[in-house]
């Protein structure tokens, strides 16, 4: 039971109660993989795993180098800094960076990916050897949305990740499987995770590669994380933050020409989307103030050498959709 003697849900009656059955699932001297991607749902299993399991708890964190700026350090420190265990950041950058090279088409990018993912971690869990068990972020939405019912226990051995446990021989820990996102943030928040994970927008698992249209480079990559850091630092400093359910630049592939210094500039055209949703199946492009609009084209061209141009998209989902790719 995760409720009060009254009935309520309550993170903290939520807590002791997966406190309690981790304890009870997991022997005294066994240890938990816990996968991290910087992402809230996995950051809060951790920190849970923490109380429950202490040192035991060995922390892996495979940084593709396709989140946004200051993510991956970020992540890195909170984790170092938070958590008693063992914590792994695998520096992948180069490896997906080699994988993806030549790769336009989207989908095909996703499946690149994915197998990259799941060879580099099954890659890190045999060397790590004798750990029973994986501890993953997966949510009711996820459990829902992949078709796999309501019913499903906080902790049952069963596999999700592209066959993985089962292969490798873990016993899956899912102790957020019964909650919705906002109900993640109350626990998180009790957990003493800092608003900057608490908050942060939902992000595709592919990261910024789908967010570059066309072939994913380290040049374009870097680019983009520039455009993308300085559209969100101004929506933060605007105060928009918490009514936008996404916003990020785009890298489009398009080049436009354009004037800088009294020179003739062929450059890049980066495209902002910001919109407002209540769960991602529906969307409506944000009205945003021009003023601010016009203050973030100014500094992303003006900071960026590379960059011509900026364009906002007004396109609600549908008929288009959240992500460009
Ligand atoms: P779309 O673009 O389909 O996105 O309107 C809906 C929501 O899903 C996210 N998204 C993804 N998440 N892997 C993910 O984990 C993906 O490949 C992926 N593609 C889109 C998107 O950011 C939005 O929140």
């Amino acid at each position: 039971m995760d409720r009060t003697a009254t009935g309520e849900w309550n993170p903290r009656t939520f807590i002791e109660t997966a406190l309690r059955k981790i304890e009870r699932t997991v022997g005294a001297g066994e240890k938990v993989l816990c996968a991290v991607s910087g992402g809230l749902d996995s950051m809060v299993v951790a920190f849970l795993l923490d109380r429950a399991v202490g040192d035991r708890l060995v922390s892996v964190f495979v940084d593709h180098g396709l989140l946004r700026l200051g993510e991956a350090a970020e992540v890195t420190a909170l984790c170092g800094k938070n958590l008693q265990g063992a914590f792994h950041r695998l520096d992948a950058r180069d490896r997906f960076l080699k994988a993806l090279r030549g790769a336009v088409d989207p989908e095909q990018k996703r499946r690149i990916i994915g197998a990259e993912f799941i060879s580099l971690f099954r890659e890190k869990a045999l060397s790590l050897g004798d750990i029973s068990y994986l501890a993953q972020g997966t949510i009711r939405s996820d459990v829902i949305e992949s078709g796999a019912g309501p019913d499903g226990q906080a902790i049952k051995a069963h596999h999700n990740v592209g066959g993985l446990p089962e292969e490798l021989g873990f016993r899956l820990i899912e102790p957020l499987r019964e909650l919705y996102k906002d109900r993640v943030r109350l626990v998180g928040g009790v957990l003493g995770l800092p608003e900057s994970i608490l908050q942060r927008q939902p992000f595709p698992g592919p990261g910024l590669a789908v967010r570059i249209i066309g072939e994913v480079t380290a040049g374009r990559l870097a680019l983009l994380q520039q455009a993308d850091a300085i559209f969100r630092e101004e929506i933060s400093a605007a105060g928009l933050a918490r009514q936008l359910w996404q916003y990020f630049a785009v890298f489009t592939g398009i080049r436009a020409v354009g004037m800088k210094g009294g020179q003739r500039h062929y450059g890049e055209v980066i495209a902002l989307r910001a919109v407002i949703s209540g769960d991602a199946m529906t969307a409506g492009w944000a009205d945003l103030p021009g003023d601010l609009l016009g203050r973030i084209s100014q500094r992303i061209t003006g900071e960026i050498p590379a960059v011509s141009r900026v364009v906002y998209d007004i396109t609600s989902k549908p008929p288009g959709t959240i992500e460009w790719e």
